[in-house]
């Protein structure tokens, strides 16, 4: 999200860390932002979004239009943001009269949502008639808008020359989504879901670090059928692959993420491709590891598959009694073989060990051919929202003080982004 004319603060100072967060922290700690309410329909989801930032750590204050109060009443607003909210221009709550130099002066970031047709009109035109437009004109932060409107107004010529007046003037213009709208007719002009917005704002605050790369990864267990109905696999949930996906992508990069069955939701913005077998998986990787910059290996691939599966269902009385053998076929090595390509992508292993992590770490990466293992004691962490990870690199063992599985994603896309900059 390039902000090319903000004549507010940098991108630079937004994106630098606030001081109260830690990498382990919430995502938005320390972060204040303006959400700005305009009155379409989509002002009942502004609840639920100042409800999620809230939830991601940020101080959400709140500036409505005339017209946001005829759909939600700031009552709302003030109980879940813990925080006045404001109007009129005009309010007496402001000492020295001049809510719109106070309100913004503090936000880290201002965030419209919804911005309706009207408003982003008047925010491409420099109008400064009521509170919020006011604050828009006298910001001295980043602003995001995100449009909600009827998809005839949205397509009208005259908003799509405002939109791109928007983004010419550096504004960040999130979404707006398809889909069905209010009035029943489905096209583009939905406000984005709030907990992408959240998503968004959080992207909008990472440095970007790995703009312009590639990533691709692989992430879950893989399901190696035995029959129709059976089949072998284990219990990785996807959880470290899908975060690291999450913060590859929030620090800039284009991601494209190959899943093995996990039942988690798509992250925003990255491109998913679904897969079932260490085969499937291995020949959707392949293709695109050609032109990656960074491969990050995170299934949990199964070394072995039945030799020859039934089509049919296997039935106790055909297997032969109280014992039965299945034979297996080593299943090919997806990262030694991304490695092995003639110009390979920065490759990073994962190695999930009982026992000796250290010794068995150290021998994937060099076996393997990979710059970066992560190594983990399955005992630690395995499957779970939290784990103990130690870096392997050529330099040595680096633990990572971070336990939770989007601080160490974000640790990881760090590490991987220094190694790619040296
Ligand atoms: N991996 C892969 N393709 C496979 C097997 C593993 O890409 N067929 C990747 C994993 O995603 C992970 C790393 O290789 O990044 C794990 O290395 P590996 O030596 O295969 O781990 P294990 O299967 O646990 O090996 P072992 O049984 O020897 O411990």
């Amino acid at each position: 999200m390039a902000l090319p004319g903000q004549s507010a603060r940098s991108l630079q100072a937004a994106q630098a860390s606030p001081s109260s967060s830690s990498v382990d922290g919430l995502e938005l700690a320390g972060r204040h932002i303006l959400l700005g309410v305009t009155g379409g329909v989509a002002a009942y989801k502004a609840a639920e979004l100042t409800r999620q930032l809230i939830k991601a750590g940020a101080t959400v204050r709140v500036a409505m239009t005339e017209a946001a109060t005829r759909f939600v009443a700031p009552a709302t607003f003030q109980a879940l943001s813990g925080q006045a909210v404001f109007v009129d221009a005009w309010d007496e709550r402001v000492p020295n009269l001049m809510p719109h130099i106070e309100l913004s002066r503090e936000a880290d970031a201002m965030l419209v949502a919804p911005a309706t047709a009207d408003f982003l009109a008047k925010v491409v035109q420099g109008r400064a008639d009521d509170l919020l437009s006011t604050l828009v004109l006298a910001r001295d932060c980043p602003l995001l808008v995100a449009p909600a409107m009827n998809r005839q107004m949205w397509d009208n010529p005259a908003t799509q020359r405002n939109v791109a007046q928007l983004a010419a003037d550096g504004i960040a213009v999130l979404g707006p989504d398809e889909g069905v709208q209010a009035c029943g007719e489905t096209g583009f002009g939905r406000m984005l879901e709030p907990e992408v917005l959240v998503e968004e704002v959080i992207a909008f605050f990472t440095p970007k670090v790995l703009a312009g790369k590639k990533v691709l990864l692989t992430a879950g267990p893989t399901f190696e059928a035995i029959d129709p109905v059976r089949g072998i696999t284990n219990l990785s949930s996807g959880r470290m692959g899908y975060a690291l996906a999450r913060a590859a992508r929030q620090a800039g990069a284009e991601v494209t993420l190959v899943s093995g069955p996990t039942g988690l939701p798509c992250p925003v913005g990255v491109a998913r491709i679904d897969v079932t077998s260490a085969l499937e998986m291995h020949g959707a990787v392949l293709p695109q590891a050609v032109d990656a910059d960074v491969f990050i290996a995170v299934a949990a691939v199964a070394d072995y598959r039945p030799a020859a599966p039934e089509t049919r269902k296997i039935k106790k009385t055909a297997a032969g009694g109280e014992a039965m053998s299945l034979a297996l076929v080593r299943n090919p090595d997806i990262l030694s073989d991304v490695a092995a390509l003639p110009r390979p992508p920065y490759c990073v292993g994962f190695a999930a060990e009982s026992h000796d992590l250290a010794q068995y770490a150290e021998s994937k990466r060099i076996k393997k051919n990979l710059p970066l293992v992560v190594g983990n004691l399955i005992a630690d962490g395995f499957g779970g929202d939290s784990n103990r990870v130690i870096l392997f690199d050529a330099a040595g063992a680096h633990p990572l003080d971070t336990t939770r599985k989007d601080g160490i994603a974000r640790a990881i896309v760090a590490r991987v982004a220094a190694a790619l900059a040296s």
